[in-house]
């Protein structure tokens, strides 16, 4: 018999960044982030029974793609004590995103988080317990996509999510991430994310290269106590209105950390393209021109997030197109915006 299941799972951008983890994937710091929209990953599951030959098969647009089976192998290895079944199954995997792979624009969490829930449906289907969608199967769902993928812990969630312990929620965890939409002003809710792609080739280090590189910095503890910090203080801008500047100055700051962290190891990592600086410098003039209170953050690469809210897109769109697209590779960029989280597919 074959079960089978299929998810739409959505990408997600961290304001407050995971950057240093330790034992199963936890995190050093929690993180907060944006669930995004218009970047996911489509992913189709398919689990058969074959003891003889079991393994794991991935399709990715259609295409062969045995290099992305290595550190799926390794994800099924962590979770075949929850999901005995791995073991003595074919896998099949078959997906496709909807924004360049390895660009910085984190494909791991919509992927992982996409696996994550077409792995539980499909449990669900062979122990009978269909609980989908309730509150103990979504944190579940957000525990095993956090091994996959930490980040991905957070895309289980509808607008914003927070993954890791902090004082801002009695109910935040190490091991999965909590919805964090609700508590959040309207503007907030409704917030665009503009991606400017300076380059859509592959990340040149990786998350998990990168996260080591923390542990050999004489200012991790210090940084991830920043972070904590960063959190609390987000918390409390985002649950009113009126203080969007406030929100733009430690998102900023999150972004330029997390870069100058990584150019400050024994190996030093330079992520940001001339291009990215110059946007940035863009952004900071016409914010002080403007009053518009258009932000950037980056992920562990040289592509820039413009954030804002949605009341100001028309005018923030006429300034992308009229400064900013020169900078883009092949003038790309994604309009995206915070949204409404996973999907199960047909
Ligand atoms: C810079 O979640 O990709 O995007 O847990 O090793 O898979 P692994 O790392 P990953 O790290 C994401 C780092 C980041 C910041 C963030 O999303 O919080």
């Amino acid at each position: 018999m074959i079960h089978n299941a299929s998810w739409r799972a959505p990408s997600n951008i961290a304001l407050v960044k995971y950057w240093g983890k330790y034992g199963l994937q936890l995190p050093r710091n929690p993180s907060l982030s944006f669930t995004l929209s218009a970047c996911y990953t489509d992913m189709q599951v398919a689990v058969e029974h074959i003891p003889v030959t079991p393994g794991v098969s991935v399709l990715y647009e259609g295409q062969p793609r045995p290099s992305f089976e290595p550190k799926i192998r390794l994800f099924f290895n962590l979770i075949s004590d929850r999901f005995p079944w791995l073991k003595d199954s074919m896998v099949s995997i078959n997906s496709r995103n909807t924004f360049p792979h390895g660009a910085g624009i984190a494909s791991s969490a919509s992927a992982m988080c996409a696996l994550a829930l077409c792995l539980l449906e499909i449990d669900g289907q062979i122990s009978g317990h269909k609980n989908l969608l309730d509150d103990d199967w979504l944190r579940a769902a957000s525990e095993i996509a956090r091994i996959g993928s930490g980040s991905a812990s957070r895309s289980v969630f509808p607008i914003a999510a927070i993954w890791g312990e902090t004082v801002a929620s009695d109910n935040s965890s190490d091991a999965y991430a909590i919805p964090w939409g609700p508590q959040l002003a309207e503007v907030y809710k409704d917030y665009r994310d503009t991606i400017l792609i300076v380059s859509a080739s592959e990340k040149s280090v990786s998350s998990t290269a990168g996260h080591r590189l923390m542990e050999q910095l004489p200012y991790a503890d210090i940084r991830y106590s920043q972070a904590r910090d960063h959190l609390i203080q987000l918390c409390r801008i985002m649950e009113k209105e009126g203080d969007e500047m406030g929100f733009a100055a430690i998102v900023e700051a999150e972004a330029l950390q997390l870069h100058a962290l990584m150019m400050s190891g024994p190996q030093p990592f330079i992520l940001m393209e001339p291009a990215t600086l110059a946007i940035i410098r863009k952004v900071w003039s016409y914010r002080r021109e403007t009053g518009i209170p258009v932000c950037f953050t980056l992920d562990a690469g040289p592509n820039v997030h413009l954030l804002y809210p949605s009341r100001h897109q028309p005018a923030v769109m006429g300034w992308v197109q009229d400064e900013l697209v020169g900078y883009c590779s092949e003038g790309r960029f994604i309009e995206d915006r915070v949204g409404s989280g996973p999907e199960k597919l047909a």
